[in-house]
């Protein structure tokens, strides 16, 4: 496994304790985000997907908008600003004519790739329709839940198919990445991108944080039981190669929760990993807890208040592993 960032240890700032003014500044700041609005089903003042309504326990609603604007942030700062590690352009006969991302969410991935690409064709699936109208013609949506039969023929294989923070929504992985294989063209490459929903240190601060840790075995617990696991992230490579797939390789990145790195783009990586984080713990919690756990509403928001003061103390060096797992389908298979 390719770890072109996670061995490294991430050097402590000490001159400048991480506050909770990086996490309102961001919030504030002036990035835009795209929101749309249509009848969908409303739990615990969060508004859910209504199309097999139930089957994924995440908000579709602005705040969670707001939320994946924030990630797709990450995921790219991650990377230097790209957004895939798949060498999908290594040579220009290469590039991708048709990219499909399930799971596309708001669609920022792939009306960004719909740009970089101009002469390729981007399909982004979701069970929510909340995606934007103003797409630019190479660039589509549609509503397909990715656990069925996916909705395209043989003759619409893909050269490049990408799904991003999945974990949680997908019951049979195995199935997916057999679905995925048969939908590639051969020598079509397949990206997961997916960050573990469990929280490291490279200094142990991790297990003082009592109520991190107790959330996140919770959560883990808890999606099992929904039947959608949501720490995938490190089977994501294994199960790549059980469905045939070559050249499997899985970049993992430590993202810092906070600005407590020493070195600045980290430092910068950190403030947004801490928002996120902070943002995630209400939707993360409201229906796993509630559906499943037997929380009342007021006992899981009390509890994500709990969750929430832990994550805004400076004294702890968190960091969550992002997997950038990519993968081919054999040129003759
Ligand atoms: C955490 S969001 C990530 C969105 C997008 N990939 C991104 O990175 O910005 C997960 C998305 O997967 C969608 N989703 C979850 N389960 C799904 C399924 N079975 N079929 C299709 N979409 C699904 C959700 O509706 C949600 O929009």
């Amino acid at each position: 496994m390719s770890r072109p960032n996670a061995d490294e240890r991430i050097l402590v700032d000490t001159s400048d304790e991480d506050s909770i003014y990086d996490t309102h500044s961001l919030v504030d700041s002036s990035l835009s985000f795209s929101s749309s609005v249509r009848d969908y089903c409303y739990e615990n003042g969060r508004r859910y997907h209504a199309y097999r309504y139930g089957q994924y326990p995440m908000p579709n609603d602005e705040e969670e908008q707001d939320r994946l604007a924030f990630m797709h942030h990450i995921f790219k700062l991650l990377i230097g600003g790209d957004l895939y590690r798949a060498p999908i352009t290594s040579a220009p006969a290469s590039r991708p004519k048709r990219i499909l991302d399930i799971g596309t969410g708001t669609g920022v991935w792939a009306l960004e790739m719909a740009e970089d690409f101009p002469n390729a064709e981007i399909v982004g699936t979701d069970l929510s329709p909340i995606q934007p109208n103003y797409a630019p013609p190479n660039c589509s949506f549609i509503i397909d839940d990715a656990e069925s039969d996916w909705a395209f023929t043989s003759d619409e294989a893909f050269d490049y198919i990408h799904a991003r923070s999945m974990g949680g929504g997908i019951a049979d992985w195995r199935q997916f990445m057999n679905q995925a294989y048969a939908h590639l063209k051969p020598g079509g490459w397949l990206e997961l991108q997916e960050y573990e929903a469990w929280v490291n240190s490279d200094d142990g601060t991790h297990e003082d944080a009592v109520m991190v840790q107790d959330w996140q075995e919770k959560l883990d617990q808890s999606s099992k039981k929904f039947g959608k696991q949501l720490n995938v992230a490190p089977c994501l490579s294994g199960w790549m190669r059980e469905a045939g797939f070559v050249n499997v390789t899985d970049d993992v990145y430590k993202c810092p929760v906070g600005s407590w790195p020493k070195n600045p783009r980290l430092k910068e990586i950190g403030r947004v990993g801490k928002v996120s984080i902070i943002e995630a713990v209400e939707p993360y919690t409201l229906a796993l807890f509630t559906r499943v756990l037997g929380y009342s509403y007021e006992e899981a928001q009390a509890y994500a208040e709990k969750v929430r003061a832990e994550l805004f103390r400076p004294s702890f060096h968190i960091y969550v592993l992002y997997h950038y797992v990519y993968a081919q389908r054999p040129m003759d298979g």
